[in-house]
This record gives structure tokens, C-alpha cells and sequence, in this order.
């Protein structure tokens, strides 16, 4: 049986939408079950209900520091929706620790920085005031921490001298929507096992691979 997503958006949803696409095949071990925003105007809310998916509203500026009341909230939606993985795509809300310690192996993440470098705000300003040759985006399990928990997959490029925050993030926003619905399926066909703070995963190429950067 296929695996029911929802994905919980704030913004601009192209991690979501990348998500949609892929849950349209037919091998794909899940499907979006519904897309949960906490911003009414959100620019995703539009996509998801233009690409046919169910969408819901639970908007979090009511419960202002009530972080149980709006996690209630929403955890009354997604026990309407009978969802079995959560898949956070630029949530903009932190969550208690109860909330994720409940769905502890059933929420996702993925932040635009090879974690655990640049947690947090701004990663691609972080990446290129580190001056790290080489970054990118990081699917991870949810934990209490932010921008932490045990990792399901990345992807890296190359930072080039010349790259603003901007030309950054667009050569990672490319990555993410590759591995976001591959770390999906993954995860879906039960193919992770959480072992501490890492993912062991099942049938994985352990051939490994070489970048270097710059080439000179
Ligand atoms: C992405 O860069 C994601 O990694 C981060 O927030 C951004 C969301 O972009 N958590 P989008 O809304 O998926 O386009």
C-alpha cells in the first residue's frame, strides 16, 4: 500500500511540487495525500491546488507562542488524512518536542546545506562566507534540534568564486528536487533503518564517488 505524505509548506512550494511530480508515477511508494500550509497566501497553496492536490490551511499566527495549541491543530488534520510521513518543504515553524518526538522516524526535512555545516538561517550566505569549494542540500529525519537528526540522503555542488547567495541556492534548489522524492521513496519502501543518530540504508551503492572542486 502506497504511503500517504503530507507536506507542510510556508512559501513558494517547488520542494513540494517536485515531491507531486514524482508521486505521479506509478511506482512511486506514496502519495500526497494532502498539502498543509500555515500561510494562507503562500504561493505553494496555489501550485498544490492547481496540480489537483488536496490542501489544507492551518494557519499558525492565531495561536501566536502557542506552540501546542497550533501543533494540535494540525495534528487534527493529519490524523483526518491518515497520514503516515510528514515531509516539512520550507515549513517556516518549529515544533515542540513532543510533537516531533511523535512522529519520530515519520518527518522529514531538507535544508540547503551539506548538515551539519550552516544550520539554520541563511545557509547559502554561511557556505559562501565559510568559503566551503563544495555545498549542497541535506534530507534528514526531524529531531528536537533544528536542522539536525539522523540523514537520509544529500547532494552537493560545486560553489563557484564568483557565486551571490542567489546563484547558490538556485544550483541547490536543482539538487533538493532530486533528492527529496528519492529520500521519499526510500524512506516509503522501508529501505531506511534508523540506527542512533545515523540511517543505515537498505541496498545502497557503496561504491562511493569522488568530487573535487575546484578542477585546476
Ligand atoms: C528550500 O531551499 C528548502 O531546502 C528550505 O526552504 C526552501 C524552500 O523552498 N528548507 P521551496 O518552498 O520548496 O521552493
Amino acid at each position: 500500500m502506497r504511503r500517504r505524505v503530507a507536506i507542510l509548506i510556508s512559501g513558494r512550494g517547488s520542494n513540494m511540487s517536485a515531491l507531486i511530480e514524482a508521486a505521479r508515477a506509478r511506482d512511486f511508494p506514496a502519495e500526497i495525500s494532502v498539502v498543509i500550509s500555515n500561510k494562507p497566501d503562500a504561493a505553494g497553496v496555489a501550485r498544490a491546488r492547481a496540480a489537483g492536490v488536496a490542501v489544507e490551511i492551518v494557519e499558525s499566527r492565531p495561536f501566536g507562542r502557542d506552540r501546542a495549541g497550533f501543533e494540535k491543530a494540525l495534528q487534527a488534520v493529519l490524523d483526518q488524512r491518515s497520514v503516515d510521513l510528514v515531509c516539512l518543504a520550507g515549513f517556516m515553524r518549529l515544533f515542540t518536542a513532543g510533537f516531533v518526538q511523535r512522529w519520530h522516524g515519520r518527518m522529514l526535512n531538507i535544508h540547503p546545506s551539506l548538515l551539519p555545516s550552516f544550520p539554520g538561517l541563511d545557509p547559502h550566505g554561511q557556505a559562501l562566507k565559510a568559503g566551503v569549494k563544495i555545498s549542497g542540500a541535506t534530507v534528514h529525519f526531524v529531531t528536537p534540534d533544528t536542522d539536525a537528526g539522523p540523514i537520509v540522503m544529500q547532494g552537493a555542488v560545486t560553489v563557484k568564486d564568483d557565486d551571490t547567495a542567489d546563484t547558490l541556492a538556485k544550483r541547490i534548489l536543482d539538487v533538493e528536487h532530486k533528492i527529496y522524492p528519492a529520500a521519499v521513496r526510500l524512506v516509503a519502501d522501508m529501505r531506511v533503518r534508523i540506527d542512533g543518530e545515523r540511517c543505515m540504508i537498505e541496498g545502497a551503492d557503496t561504491d562511493g564517488a569522488t568530487m573535487v572542486a575546484p578542477i585546476v
